[in-house]
Order: C-alpha cells, then sequence, then structure tokens
C-alpha cells in the first residue's frame, strides 16, 4: 500500500489501537491479503466516544454557520487534491474498480460542497399568527436547531460518499457524530476525518470507531446523549434499530430490487439504452443499493434489446481494482460470493434460463443475465447486491408497472420511452421514492431527495433532506401588543 496513504490513517488507528485489546485484519477482496490491522473497538471506547462527542457539540452548534460551511468546503479540497490516494483506499479495503472509486471520489467532492452551501442556507419561516382569530399582533418565526450527536452506521459499499451524505448534513447543520464504519472498509471513513480535521472542525466533533457492528450499535442505541441514529444496511438491520431506537430520531436507508422497463418506443435508441443499463446492472459488480435488477422490456423489441445485451455484457472484464481497464472484480467477501451462487442456483432450479455468465471464477462472479425468472425466487424478489440482471419480457407498458409494483421493495425505478404520456403516468403509479425517466434507477445525484418506501426505508438523505432530519424546529412568537 502506497506509503502517503499509511501516514495518513495511521495515527488515528494507532490512537484508537493503543485503548483496544484486540484487533483485526482488514483483508483486500481482490488480492486476499491484509492491508493493515484495525483495532477491533470495545463498548468502552464507543461510549469515550459519545462523551467526546457531546462536549464538541457545544462547540459546534455555536460556530456560526459560515464557518461550518468554510470547514465543508475545505475539506472538499482536501480530498479534490488527494484524489487519486483516496480512491486507491478505496479500490483496495471494498475491491471497487477504481474508474468507479474516482468518480465516488468526485461524488464526495461535490457532497462536500453540497453540504457546504446548505450550511449557509438553513432558513426558517415567518408564521402569520393573525391567521388565527386571537392570533393578531404577534410576529413569529421558525429556526432550526441542531438536535446532538449523531450515530451514523453506514455500508461498505460506498465507504466514502455514503459516509459523506451522513457527516456533510451533520456538521453543516451544528451538530457532532459517531461513525460505526462497515466492519470491511473503516479506512476512507478515517481519511475523511482527516480532511475535516486539517480543515478545521475540532477532531471530537466527527469520530470514526470501528469493530463489531452489533456491539457497538448498541453502544449508540442506548445512549440518551445520542439523538439519532442513521443507518445505510440491510432491512433485518434496519428494523431492528428502528424497534430499539425509542424515541431517538431515525432514517434508515435500505435495500431494493430495483427496475427498470424500455418501452417499445425506444426501439431506435437501443445502442444508448442497452449501455446504460449494462452499466447500471453492473457498475462496482452490482453491490449498489438502487442496482438495476430487474429489467422489463417490450415484446416488440425484446429480442433486439436481449442480444444487443448479451453482447456488451461479455465485453466486461475481470481484474484488479486497481487497474484502469477493470469493469469487474470480486464482491466484498466470500459469503457473499456464495450467497448470490445459492440464488442464481435457486433460480435456474426453478426454471430460469442463464444466457451469458453464472459461475463463479477466481476474481468474482460473471455478469450474469438470467431470463424467465419466476418472480418468487430470491434473485428476483430480494436485494441481489451482484452483478446479477434478470431481463423479463412483457406486452405493455400495464404489465410493467405491475411488475415493478410487485416488490417489497420502493427505492428507485426507471424507464425509458419517447412516450412522455406514458412516461407521466406511470412515474406518478410506480411506487417508490424515486423515478428516473430515461435513466436506469441506478442514478443518483447527491443533492437530490433519496429515499425508500416499504422496505426499503424510512427518512431520507440527499444533503438538504438530510439536515431536515437533523434539526429540531423551533417556533418563536414576539408579541408585540403586550
Ligand atoms: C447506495 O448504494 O445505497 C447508494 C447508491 C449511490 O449513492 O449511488
Amino acid at each position: 500500500m502506497e506509503g502517503d496513504m499509511m501516514l495518513q490513517y495511521q495515527p488515528y488507528l494507532d490512537e484508537l489501537t493503543k485503548n483496544a485489546t484486540e484487533t483485526y485484519a482488514l483483508m483486500n477482496p481482490h488480492t486476499k491479503e491484509e492491508i493493515v490491522r484495525v483495532p477491533e473497538c470495545s463498548q468502552g471506547q464507543m461510549l469515550k466516544a459519545v462523551n467526546l462527542a457531546s462536549d464538541a457539540f457545544e462547540t459546534v452548534r455555536s460556530m456560526p454557520a459560515h464557518e461550518r460551511s468554510d470547514i465543508l468546503n475545505r475539506a472538499s479540497d482536501i480530498i479534490a487534491d488527494q484524489k487519486q490516494m483516496v480512491a486507491e483506499t478505496i479500490a483496495q479495503e471494498a475491491g471497487k474498480p477504481i474508474k468507479y472509486a474516482l468518480g465516488e471520489v468526485d461524488r464526495t467532492v461535490q457532497t462536500l460542497k453540497f453540504a457546504s452551501v446548505e450550511a449557509r442556507k438553513l432558513e426558517g419561516e415567518s408564521i402569520p399568527m393573525d391567521a388565527a382569530p386571537n392570533g393578531a399582533g404577534r410576529d413569529a418565526y421558525t429556526i432550526y436547531e441542531p438536535i446532538g450527536v449523531i450515530g451514523a452506521i453506514t455500508p461498505f459499499n460506498f465507504p466514502l460518499n455514503l459516509v459523506v451524505h451522513k457527516v456533510g448534513p451533520a456538521i453543516a447543520s451544528g451538530n457532532t457524530m459517531i461513525v460505526k464504519p462497515a466492519e470491511k472498509t473503516p479506512l476512507s471513513a478515517i481519511l475523511l476525518r482527516e480532511a475535516l480535521v486539517e480543515a478545521g472542525l475540532p477532531s471530537d466533533a466527527y469520530q470514526v470507531i470501528p469493530g463489531d457492528g452489533k456491539n457497538l450499535g448498541e453502544v449508540l442505541l442506548n445512549s440518551d446523549d445520542v439523538k439519532k441514529i442513521t443507518f445505510t444496511g440491510s432491512p433485518r438491520v434496519g428494523r431492528d434499530i428502528k424497534s430499539q431506537a425509542g424515541l431517538k430520531k431515525v432514517t434508515l436507508e435500505l435495500g431494493n430490487n430495483s427496475a427498470l422497463y424500455v418501452d417499445k418506443s425506444m426501439h431506435d435508441r437501443l445502442d444508448d439504452v442497452v449501455s446504460k443499463t449494462v452499466n447500471g446492472a453492473f457498475s462496482y459488480n452490482g453491490q449498489v443499493c438502487i442496482s438495476t435488477q430487474r429489467v422489463y422490456v417490450h415484446d416488440d423489441i425484446f429480442d433486439s434489446f436481449l442480444d444487443q445485451f448479451v453482447q456488451e455484457t461479455e465485453k466486461l472484464t475481470f481484474g484488479d481494482p486497481l487497474d484502469n481497464n477493470t469493469d469487474l472484480s470480486n464482491l466484498i467477501d466470500e459469503q457473499s460470493q456464495e450467497g448470490l451462487m445459492e440464488w442464481i442456483n435457486e433460480a435456474k432450479q426453478l426454471g430460469a434460463n442463464i444466457v451469458t455468465g453464472g459461475q463463479k471464477q477466481e476474481q468474482g462472479i460473471e455478469p450474469t443475465v438470467l431470463t424467465d425468472v419466476p418472480a418468487d425466487a430470491k434473485i428476483s424478489k430480494e436485494e441481489a447486491f451482484g452483478p446479477v440482471v434478470i431481463i423479463n419480457r412483457v406486452q405493455s407498458s400495464d404489465e410493467a408497472l405491475h411488475a415493478i409494483n410487485d416488490s417489497q421493495y420502493g427505492l428507485s425505478a426507471g424507464l425509458f420511452s419517447n412516450d412522455m404520456k406514458q412516461a407521466i403516468d406511470m412515474s406518478h403509479r410506480i411506487n417508490v421514492g424515486q423515478v428516473l425517466v430515461n435513466d436506469v434507477p441506478t442514478l443518483r445525484f447527491d443533492h437530490m431527495p433519496y429515499g425508500g418506501r416499504k422496505q426499503s426505508g424510512y427518512g431520507y438523505e440527499g444533503v438538504k433532506y438530510a439536515i431536515h432530519e437533523m434539526v429540531n424546529r423551533k417556533m418563536i412568537s414576539l408579541n408585540y401588543t403586550f
């Protein structure tokens, strides 16, 4: 691993390790070699972090908005300056092909910029008190106040940008934050901490505490000083968190089995649609909550779409995530690969057709295209989180609409159509948090509202929207007739 990178995170790791009785090996999913040993922090360390973050809250909440904004802006510039090194860290700890890791760093730079802008814009409203019969003679307005220490539990798949989606809004609104990063990918969160501290953030205002999720999460959930939990991960854990959170605020970004409809009106744009869809299905090995998993294609264009899709899929190459030409590599761990292979095999037994892929190789699972998958096969109804896409034939947009909505999830969906009336009608009737017309469901811009329904979650991210879930509204009324 590159020297500079070691230097960046090692002091913080050393500090944590000093107080930890155990450490664990962080493995590169591609080389299967140890990158570094990481402290397995204890509940006591987490408790200490909560106390420090509580103390730091007094400082951060009283910082003027422009100062918090400047810190976020500077941190964005620092990350931008270190782009290659940060991307290589992501590539090595998460096994993310470098072209996607570089994209994640670009997005992080933007997310911090958005947070910097929003820090200056947290506006309340004026309330016309005289709208109530006895309210005349008063002026009233609302302000937003930070809530305190926020606990964040973050996933491995975007180990930097999905941390920034929590830390950026927290700092922008004057809160402090403790991140319990995914066990397999804590380094990016630590690099972010280095950047924020260098940019001027008090060092206890954002702490990273690696270790066992359940153990450490319990401390966050049980502490009265932690006012909110924000979590990205599985519906199972999300449900547990919500049931234990009591009166804490909670934001849950859970999974999806994202669907896409391709209408027959796209017959002369198939090249573009296929290229976007292949990218939506296989970028970062499909380990994206909004990865394109179920594609419904109109019968009139189904055969051409499938042919072209398979041709494009077969061009994807496996390799070292650090290689610029690599499209695909191993999933985050062996257990995930085995689980996915079981689902592919189950679908096969239930009658599905593997059009291409379907095997596990030394360097990962082949990009896999399935057809004729029964709707109740796990690979269809659960979140696959791997390089698998199901392509289905439908006779009409209504049939596609029905199939898209036949899901326990509701985060994102896409549709390609030249028929605007159809696109608008479908957009209103698809039961998800975001519908992308003429894009794949895998698209996300970091300032847009991002939140799911059904098993996909609770509450919203997207910088401005996340901020509103991290503040308390206060109403102040001034009676000038008294
Ligand atoms: C996710 O996988 O949860 C987020 C996807 C994204 O930010 O692009």
